[in-house]
């Protein structure tokens, strides 16, 4: 495993972001949502930072790879969700790696009427996009590799590294009675 950003690159980027986002949403009202559950890290630090008032809530964006549905399939739970209506939405997700994730929950956002919806990525990959949308805010630009804590997981460990680290091929493995959650379903 090698140290890819350490905690004070980490804080470095995660205050900059929050003054970014301070100065748009500036006199704005502002519901921030993450994506569960690699986001909460994250999402914690972000909002910290930002000396103003605001809602949040969560979603959860499930992807099945059940032979009854097509690759990618993302299931949106909205339970967590604040009102929507009149408030501007930031989105906020841990990595930008193809894009479909952020895409599905704002296409699933959109009908809770949001005024605008704008997202914040902490790392963006390269070379992986796939979808048509952009993250409006991103902490690090990333080379295409595996990466783990600060909220990111490998088959459910390392989310509470306080780095971010990239896995070494030879530490992505594909066993399967390692992957506890191997099924069906895949959490992001
Ligand atoms: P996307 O839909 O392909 O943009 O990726 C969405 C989700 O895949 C992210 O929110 C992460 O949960 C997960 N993911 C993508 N790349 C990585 C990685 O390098 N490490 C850990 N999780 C990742
Ligand atoms: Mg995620």
């Amino acid at each position: 495993m090698k140290t890819l950003l350490t905690q004070h690159q980490l804080d470095e980027g995660v205050s900059r972001l929050a003054s970014e986002i301070s100065h748009y949403y500036r006199g704005q009202p502002l519901a921030i949502v993450g994506v569960l559950t690699g986001s909460i890290v994250f999402l914690a630090d972000l909002i910290r930072r930002l000396n103003r008032s605001l809602r949040l809530g969560l979603v959860q964006a499930s992807s099945y790879r059940g032979a009854a549905t097509s690759p990618g399939e993302l299931v949106i739970h909205t339970g967590l969700l604040p009102e929507l209506k009149g408030q501007h939405l930031l989105l906020v997700d841990d990595i930008y790696d193809t894009g479909l994730t952020l895409d599905g929950v704002i296409r699933q956002l959109i009908p809770h009427g949001p005024l605008s919806v704008r997202s914040v990525v902490l790392l963006r990959k390269h070379g992986r996009k796939i979808a048509a949308i952009e993250p409006d805010h991103v902490g690090f630009e990333i080379p295409n590799e595996f990466v783990v804590g600060y909220g990111l997981d490998y088959r459910g460990a390392y989310r509470n590294l306080p780095y971010v680290a990239s896995l070494e091929a030879a530490e992505l493995s594909d066993t399967p009675e390692l992957m506890p959650d191997s099924s069906l379903r895949g959490s992001t």
